[in-house]
């Protein structure tokens, strides 16, 4: 989407489990603050009242073998309540949104985690955001194998975490081909270096973005 110098930036973050999006979201934030800029800091499925009761459900092992449309849906509902009571109101007002997960995450999870057709999706994109994309999405890539041994150190798995490796290697894969799609916005970071080299990294891509961003 075109940038003006009266809307803030929008930023997404991405990657597979135990990729270490959660410990540079700070980071990210703390430098961008530094810079002078309004943060408004949120995630996917969530970031609304309505939307976090829609990730209980989704995450909620007891709603193991829900439909895949029924997750494609949900994960939009909670879309579109977040892009009119949060994402939309932000950027008008000029602040950078930092969201944690968004659209690419369905074409990883639901497209290729889930097998659902990338053209279905794209329908429900179009619908729900209307033109609106992430400036910059930092996809934090990590084999599957390293990812699921650091997420498996934290607490009970939910419904996503429950999948085999097979399905993660899928959604990685997906990540892959979409930031090689559209390398104008997206930046790969490779998660298993020294998080001192990430972080270099995260704020030189940053420092290129409030350049572009006005
Ligand atoms: P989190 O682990 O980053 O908090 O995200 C919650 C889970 O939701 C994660 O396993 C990925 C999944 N997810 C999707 O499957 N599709 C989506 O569109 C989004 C935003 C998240």
């Amino acid at each position: 989407m075109t940038t003006s110098t009266s809307r803030g930036c929008f930023i997404t973050l991405e990657g597979g489990e135990g990729a270490g999006k959660s410990t540079s979201m700070d980071f990210i934030r703390r430098h961008l603050e530094a810079a002078g800029r309004t943060v408004c800091v949120t995630r996917e499925p969530g970031g609304t009242a309505l939307g976090e009761a829609v990730r209980g459900l989704l995450l909620d092992t007891r709603f193991d073998g829900m439909s895949a449309d029924a997750e494609l849906l949900l994960m939009f509902a909670a879309r579109a309540e977040h892009l009119a009571r949060v994402i939309r109101p932000a950027l008008a007002r000029g602040e950078w949104v930092l969201c944690d997960r968004f659209t690419d995450a369905t074409y990883a999870y639901q497209g290729g985690g889930r097998g659902i057709d990338e053209a279905r999706i794209r329908v429900l994109e179009d619908w729900v955001q209307q033109g609106l994309e992430p400036d910059l999405t930092l996809l934090f890539d990590l084999p599957v194998e390293q990812g699921l041994a650091r997420a498996g150190e934290r607490s009970e798995p939910d419904r996503f975490e429950r999948e085999q490796e097979a399905f993660f290697e899928r959604v990685r894969q997906a990540y892959l081909r979409r930031a090689a799609a559209a390398p104008g916005r997206f930046r790969i970071i490779d998660a298993g270096r020294d998080y001192r080299e990430v972080q270099k990294q995260l704020a030189g891509e940053l420092d290129a973005l409030t350049r572009r961003c006005g």
